[in-house]
């Protein structure tokens, strides 16, 4: 296969893939000439594959069972927690099955999902499915997140199936320390996350300060553990909205010590800018945490998509292209440089859980996205459908 003048980075070039490994790269205005029967794409955008780092896949689909009249996050909760008990492992893995092939559909072949140890059928479910997608001809990897929806301290034998979830094999230790039932216990609850880290080699990725609440300080906490046990790099702290209504001399604070810790934030725009904001009238806020901040400062920002179909969130499509406009709208990210940026988060520093992007170089597997758009701003304002190559081959798009 031969792609020509593609953009790729900052530069057009031509890309041969042969054997399923990327065998030249050179500048498009030195073009390479096709080999007799050999296909060619012209123009176009190529990048790595998409990832993932933030949904929530033993609870995707269920939208379509339970209503949430509401539209808030506590009836989203409490209409998960109405069906959770009774998910058998089938049930589960079907329905992530279903969406994981939405998301390679759109792109996307590394998935983070967080599982609630609340019903430990289900985490079993996704991490027997974590290894069949390693072993079956599957374009997607899985990376599991031990997730207490409800807490670890604040009801009786929650973190015991917590601890058991994590032994099972999950990839990453989860907390909600705001969820907790006081400040103390959330701040215990992330420190006790880091602990069970620390003592099995797993890496940690909290649901942290989803809340419209200035007083909610959990991040703080996170970047300090982080930092005195030297685990930045292995940290992810998904949503933080309660740092878009912090004082700013708080949040310059807190913004510096995320920085300083190595901490990724995982923005999720789609269902924070529908469930925060719930408690406000008019002004609303927008209730997504601070992008443009955090980039300043030098921190790490992925971005996911969170909910598909889900009690919480309806409109899901496990594209994350979508994620990454309803992003730009709302957290004013318009300049022509900050949008190239949030495209190239998807993927790139999505992929920080799996160590980073796969290279596009030569002599490495040839699994590619190629986009019909010339450039990162055609892709999130089209948001079209790319063809997804994986070691050279095409997988056939699936899904909505
Ligand atoms: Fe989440």
């Amino acid at each position: 296969m031969l792609l020509q003048n593609c953009l790729l980075g900052d530069r057009h070039v031509d890309i041969r893939v042969l054997g399923g490994r990327y065998d030249t790269i050179v500048d498009a205005a030195a073009p390479l000439t096709p080999l007799p029967g050999e296909e060619v794409l012209y123009g176009g955008m190529v990048t790595p594959p998409f990832a993932e780092p933030h949904t929530h896949l033993d609870v995707v689909l269920l939208g379509r069972r339970v209503a949430n009249r509401s539209g808030t996050l506590s009836e989203g909760i409490a209409a998960w927690a109405s069906l959770r008990d009774g998910l058998t492992r089938e049930d589960v893995q079907q329905r992530a099955r279903t969406v994981l092939s939405w998301y390679v559909g759109w792109g996307t072949l590394r998935v983070r999902t967080h599982v609630d140890t609340g019903n430990l059928t289900a985490v079993a479910a996704m991490i027997e499915l974590r290894e069949a997608l390693k072993t079956a001809e599957a374009p997607a990897e899985l990376q599991v997140v031990a997730f207490p929806q409800e807490g670890i301290l604040r009801s009786r034998g929650a973190r015991e199936r917590w601890e058991e979830a994590v032994a099972m094999g999950c990839d990453a230790v989860g907390a909600i320390p705001h969820f907790e039932r006081t400040a103390e216990e959330g701040w215990a609850s992330v420190r006790l996350a880091f602990e069970l880290a620390a003592k099995r080699g797993l890496a940690v990725d909290l649901h942290c300060d989803e809340t419209d609440d200035p007083g909610s300080r959990n991040l703080e906490v996170v970047c300090a553990e982080a930092i005195d046990r030297g685990y930045g790099e292995l940290v992810v702290a998904g949503h933080c909205t309660a740092l878009h209504s912090y004082p700013n001399p708080y949040a310059a604070k807190v913004i510096d010590l995320v920085a300083a810790s190595g901490v990724q934030v995982v923005t999720n725009p789609l269902d924070n800018a529908v469930l925060q904001g719930r408690y406000d009238s008019y002004p609303r806020r927008r209730g997504l945490t601070r992008v443009d901040e955090l980039w300043a400062a030098g921190a790490s920002v992925g971005i996911g998509h969170d909910s598909v179909v889900d009690p919480f969130y309806r409109l899901g499509t496990a594209n994350l292209l979508d994620a990454a406009y309803v992003l730009i709208h709302l957290g004013h990210l318009t300049g022509e440089d900050e949008m190239f940026r949030v495209f190239r988060a998807l993927h790139h520093d999505n992929h920080r859980p799996w160590g980073g992007p796969p290279p596009i170089a030569i002599g490495s597997p040839a699994t590619f996205l190629w986009h019909p758009v010339p450039d990162p701003i055609e892709a999130i304002r089209l948001r079209r459908r790319p063809r997804v190559f994986v070691d050279g081959t095409e997988v056939l798009a699936a899904g909505p």
